[in-house]
């Protein structure tokens, strides 16, 4: 009897302490006010046109809402999501056809080497840079709000890729 009672308790002994290692796998839930840069981030990446004027071609609006996006509920001028199809998970598909790399590691192999403008790229440059000539608006400013919450969500859409600086997009 005596030690079948202590075969019990061992064995809820183990069964919790299984449970807190579990739990100490999973990432910390975030906490609400950097959770809401990371909301408005994605907000942001799909319907905000930095002061654009430059409608998405027809084909990329027709490609768009096949693939997710809303061109009548959604945006009608260029946002980050006409080329960074579904919020960057998936790969991009650009108005002329070309499909790019998915978002998905982008805020784990930032800063990279641009050969061609011998720069070192932050995350953030290569935001202003695809709003500057991508969107053709006004590029958010470095440490402002809107970079913020950008750099919240594409890092939020990281999380558990490895970090590789320098390294390659997929
Ligand atoms: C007109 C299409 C277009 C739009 C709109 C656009 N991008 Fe890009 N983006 C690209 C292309 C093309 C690349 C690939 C690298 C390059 O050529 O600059 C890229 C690369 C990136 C990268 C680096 C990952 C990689 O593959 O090199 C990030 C991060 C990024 N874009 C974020 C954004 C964000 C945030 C927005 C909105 C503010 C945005 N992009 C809007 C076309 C676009």
């Amino acid at each position: 009897m005596r030690g079948r009672g202590m075969g019990w308790r061992v064995r809820i002994m183990l069964a919790m302490s299984a449970v807190a290692m579990a739990g100490d796998a999973l990432a910390a839930p975030l906490p609400p006010a950097l959770q809401q840069a990371v909301s408005r981030g994605a907000h942001i990446f799909k319907d905000d046109s930095f002061g654009s004027h430059v409608k998405p071609v027809p084909d990329a609006a027709s490609a768009f809402a096949t693939l997710g996006g809303s061109p009548h509920a959604g945006p009608r001028f260029l946002t980050c999501s006409a080329c960074h199809i579904h919020g960057g998970l998936t790969r991009g598909l650009l108005p002329d056809g070309r499909r790019i790399a998915s978002l998905r590691n982008a805020a784990a192999v930032f800063p990279r080497y641009n050969a061609k403008s011998h720069r070192i790229m932050t995350l953030e440059a290569q935001i202003r840079h695809c709003v500057r000539d991508g969107i053709v608006g006004r590029p958010p400013a470095y440490g402002g709000s809107t970079m913020v919450d950008l750099v919240s969500y594409l890092k939020s859409i990281a999380a558990g890729q490895p970090i590789a600086i320098g390294g390659p997009v997929h």
